[in-house]
């Protein structure tokens, strides 16, 4: 052999090792390559199932969410209109002060504009302080108030008495973060039953003293007929005034006697149907010449609707009414401007009957209705007593208020027919 052959069979061999080296890489690549490719196709369905259930239980969780938030809303428009329709007043505050929740019923009772809610129930209460100091109570001692009576004073707009119950309002944990306050208008019930005791304590007051006061009467006209037998002619002149003065005073005291007969007698109600204004006017004429001769006047305005009623007995309420307004600024020596106005409310006609005078100050507006009481040196104190009961027997009311003229305003409520 050759070198040059021994030169190739090495070359050769070489060549044969490195073919070998390089098809068993190719092989392990082959083989790697399969497994990977197994590998990749065996973990996408994993993935693929992973992200399916996935899916499944999001929409699981949307279509359940979707639920919640249609349950959710439902059960709000069911409070919301729970407290919409609530023909009470319904009034929650937080412990801040300020209002959450006022109804529209509560709205209107204390007559205030939408847009309380947010505002302090201290600032927006003003007119109905004792509502506001019920609240105010609860809060600070965190006792529930059941069932109490206010009585909110006289005003055209809001009742005047409310039947209130307050509860505070506390978290789960007992915290305390305000208060609920359900509200009702008692003011016709608090009506109907002052009416009742009135109509009660008038009979019992006529049948006590009327019985009396006639057996006074008789007396007086017995004393009368005397004074009027002695001819005074024949008495000497110093005994004159003596007897002249008997007869005054058994004529006063018989006009005493007579009007409160009158006003303690079973009242004789013949109703009919009556044009109040008619009834208004008549009453007016009976003081305009007066009013007229102090510089003053007697006007209308308004409505006066027809209504069922005594003819008699409504013209002597509102002449006794008018007379005393009269006489109120005549004593105060303004020329007397008296206004009567009507004005038709619901189921009732309320008429004011306003004057320029004195007005009638706070503490004496519960007496003026008690008989007898009177400021004036000849008066029975009987009239607005007479009134009342008459306005009482048409079952109406008779409050007693401030004019817009700074004087008396003496309104009288009485209730229109049920049918035209
Ligand atoms: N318009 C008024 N302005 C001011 N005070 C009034 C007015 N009306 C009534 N009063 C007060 O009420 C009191 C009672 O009135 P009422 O009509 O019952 O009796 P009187 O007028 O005093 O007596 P009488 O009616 O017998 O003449 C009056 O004395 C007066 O003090
Ligand atoms: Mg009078």
């Amino acid at each position: 052999m050759t070198p040059n052959a021994y030169a190739l069979i090495g070359l050769m061999s070489i060549v044969a090792a490195l073919i070998g080296v390089l098809m068993f890489a190719v092989l392990r690549f082959a083989s790697a390559a399969r497994e990977s490719r197994r590998y990749l196709s065996e973990n996408r369905s994993e993935t693929a199932f992973v992200t399916g259930a996935l899916h499944d239980a999001v929409t699981k969780l949307k279509v359940q969410e979707r639920e919640m938030l249609a349950r959710a809303e439902a059960s709000e428009r069911l409070s919301e209109e729970i407290v919409e329709s609530l023909t009470s007043g319904l009034l929650v505050a937080g412990s801040d002060r300020r209002v959450r929740i006022l109804n529209p019923a509560g709205r209107r009772m204390l007559n205030l504009p939408e847009g309380a809610v947010g505002q302090d129930y201290r600032e927006l209460l003003g007119d109905a302080a004792p509502l506001e100091e019920a609240i105010e109570e609860c809060l600070s001692t965190g006792r529930a108030i059941k069932r109490r009576k206010l009585d909110i004073g006289l005003s055209e707009h809001s009742p005047a008495y409310l039947g209130v119950s307050v509860s505070p309002l506390s978290t789960r944990q007992g915290e305390p973060h305000g208060v609920i306050c359900l509200f009702t208008d008692l003011t016709p019930f608090i009506e109907m039953e002052e009416q009742l005791r009135l109509k009660e304590s008038l009979a019992q007051v006529g049948e006590l003293t009327a019985g009396i006061a006639h057996e006074f009467r008789n007396g007086l006209a017995t004393i009368h007929g005397y004074a009027r037998l002695v001819d005074l002619k024949l008495l000497p002149d110093a005994f004159r005034p003596h007897v002249e003065g008997i007869r005054q005073e058994t004529d006063a005291l018989g006009e005493v006697v007579t009007n409160f007969l009158n006003f303690a007698r079973p009242a004789q109600v013949t109703f009919s149907r009556v044009d109040l204004r008619a009834i208004a006017e008549r009453a007016a004429d009976e003081v305009r010449n007066e009013a007229r001769s102090h510089g003053g006047s007697v006007t209308f305005r308004g409505e006066f609707p027809v209504i069922d009623g005594d003819d008699v007995l409504l013209r002597q309420a509102f002449s006794n009414l008018v007379r005393n307004a009269v006489e109120a600024c005549v004593a105060a020596s303004v020329p007397p401007q008296i206004l009567i106005d009507g004005r038709v409310e619901g189921g009732n006609v309320r008429v004011s009957v306003d004057d320029n005078g004195p007005g009638i100050a706070a503490a004496a507006r519960e007496r003026v209705f008690t008989p007898f009481f009177t400021t004036k040196g000849r008066g029975t104190g009987l009239g607005l007593a007479l009134v009342q009961k008459i306005i009482v027997t048409h079952n109406g009311r008779i409050q007693v208020g401030s004019s817009p003229q700074g004087g008396a305003s003496l309104q009288v409520v009485l209730p229109l027919p049920a049918s035209p």
